[in-house]
């Protein structure tokens, strides 16, 4: 029997946006036929601003289960898909802070060949999501990975609209993940279940 394709859903959130959609992709790709690791990067904040803000220290308790983020976590997979709030149009410190602990590994080259995607969230419609995707993805040809977006490959993103990956407008807490957004994560978390598989077999036979 084939091994199952290993997928990793590396994320970073502050007030909840993010994770409910990595719980989301973890729950599609392990449907769509993937072993999947769901995974949190570390927390950079002092607790002074975590408790300034309750949505903020409640994600953190809410996730308090799910385990933190280590480089072998990005080895393992055949596919990577990083989630990050948008900060200022950009990737969040905290999940730039665990990228930039990978250049061992990328340095043996073992972040390369892969399938990698992106998700993220804004509160304002727009709000940076794409420039955020594309930063993302600016260090996924630093790899040698391969990007695996959405782009149009199903008829839902003609209604979300951002075929660079899932993204949410959550009007900050006001707006909580929708179907739009779940379904968006269900067809993203099956197309890098399928490039990896074919990235994974093919680069196996060549
Ligand atoms: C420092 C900072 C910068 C942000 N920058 C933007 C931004 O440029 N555009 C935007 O629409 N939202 C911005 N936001 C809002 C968050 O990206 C948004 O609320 C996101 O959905 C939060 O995800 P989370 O609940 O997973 O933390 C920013 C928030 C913070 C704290």
């Amino acid at each position: 029997m084939t091994e199952p394709v290993k997928v990793s859903i590396i994320y970073y959130s502050s007030t909840g946006t993010i994770a409910e959609i990595a719980k989301t992709l973890a729950e599609e790709a392990e449907k769509a036929g993937a072993e999947v690791r769901l995974r949190k990067a570390p927390e950079l904040a002092p607790d002074a601003a975590i408790d300034s803000n309750p949505a903020w220290r409640a994600n953190l308790d809410a996730t308090a289960d799910i385990s933190e983020v280590t480089p072998d976590d990005v080895v393992w997979a055949d596919g990577v898909i990083f989630g990050t709030p948008t900060r200022y149009g950009n990737v969040s410190a905290q999940l730039k802070q665990f990228i930039d602990t990978l250049g061992g590994h990328w340095q043996q080259g073992l972040l390369q060949d892969k399938a990698y995607s992106g998700f993220t969230a804004s509160a304002s419609p727009h709000g940076g999501q794409e420039s955020t995707l594309l930063a993302l993805y600016n260090t996924i040809h630093h790899f040698g990975g391969i990007v695996a977006s959405p782009g149009y490959t199903d008829a839902s993103k003609f209604v979300d609209g951002n075929p660079y990956g899932t993204s949410h407008v959550d009007a900050q807490g006001q707006n909580p993940v929708d179907d739009t957004a779940r379904t968006a994560a269900a067809v993203q978390a099956k197309r890098v279940v399928r490039v990896a598989r074919a990235l994974r077999d093919g680069l196996a036979d060549n």
